[in-house]
């Protein structure tokens, strides 16, 4: 039987890059987003322009979100963001655990279910990352180590997990202009969705992410099980990331 895909979805991921005049033209030109469109849309940007997205995209096909989320509701957490905040915001995405979050931030997988929890508890999706570093994935480790972070996520109560967004996002792959193998990522793709089927949630939806770029997005989305793209860099190139999005297939 072949597998109906969902909608695609292509979320851009600006990381720490923007300015008011930059973002202008980006958000002014993703306003142009319409039913041509093969995808949902949207960008998940610093917190400092969440107000600018939200003024340039309100209205538009294109939705936008933040790359964190505090678990925490409120109080005296310096430099913490809650979710009730992003949602005061318009966001309907939240970017969650993020290697560079886990990375340079010493997140644990707890902090990412929490997080989670954060985000549905405020109706947003959060958009969560896994995925194996250059070492683990050299010595054969990448299968155990995302099963592990799936693992963690299905600890949550399947009615918050269904609200989710997996995106699978190689480390070694990120911003190396050297994407995985499409085959590769099903590969993985494939066993995530079985681990998410295997505990009773069957219509995740599973983004890659890891260079991608006009040339090779076709291949990814021509993939059965990968329903969309996490996109950083080419997310800030206004006519490549319209180029990803307009892809059919
Ligand atoms: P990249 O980043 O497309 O620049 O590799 C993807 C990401 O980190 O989400």
């Amino acid at each position: 039987m072949i597998k109906k895909k969902s909608t695609r979805l292509i979320l851009g991921n600006w990381k720490m890059f923007g300015s008011f005049f930059d973002n202008a033209y980006l958000l002014n030109g993703l306003k142009s987003v319409d039913d041509s469109f093969y995808c949902d849309m949207g960008v998940c940007v610093p917190y400092p322009y969440l107000f600018q997205a939200s003024l340039f995209l309100q209205n538009s096909k294109c939705s936008w979100g933040a790359q964190d989320i505090s678990f925490r509701t409120s109080g005296p957490y310096t430099g913490e963001v809650s979710g009730a905040m992003l949602r005061e915001f318009g966001c309907k995405w939240v970017i969650v655990g993020h290697s560079e979050r886990r990375l340079f931030h010493g997140e644990t997988d707890l902090d990412v279910s929490k997080k989670i929890e954060a985000a549905v508890s405020n109706n947003i999706v959060p958009v969560v990352c896994v995925g194996e570093t250059l070492e683990q994935y050299e010595s054969n480790e990448s299968l155990q180590i995302i099963e592990k972070q799936v693992n963690s996520i299905l600890e949550l109560d399947s009615s918050i997990v269904s609200k989710a967004i997996v995106s699978y996002e190689p480390i070694w792959a990120i911003g190396s202009g050297c994407p995985a193998n499409p085959d590769y990522a099903q590969k993985i793709h494939s066993m995530i969705r079985e681990i998410f089927i295997g505990k009773g949630v069957n219509n995740i939806k599973i983004l890659y992410g890891g260079s991608v770029k006009p040339d090779n997005a076709f291949d990814f989305f021509a993939m059965p099980d990968i329903d969309g793209a996490l996109v950083g860099r080419s997310s800030l190139d206004l006519e490549d990331f319209l180029a990803i999005a307009s892809i059919k297939c």
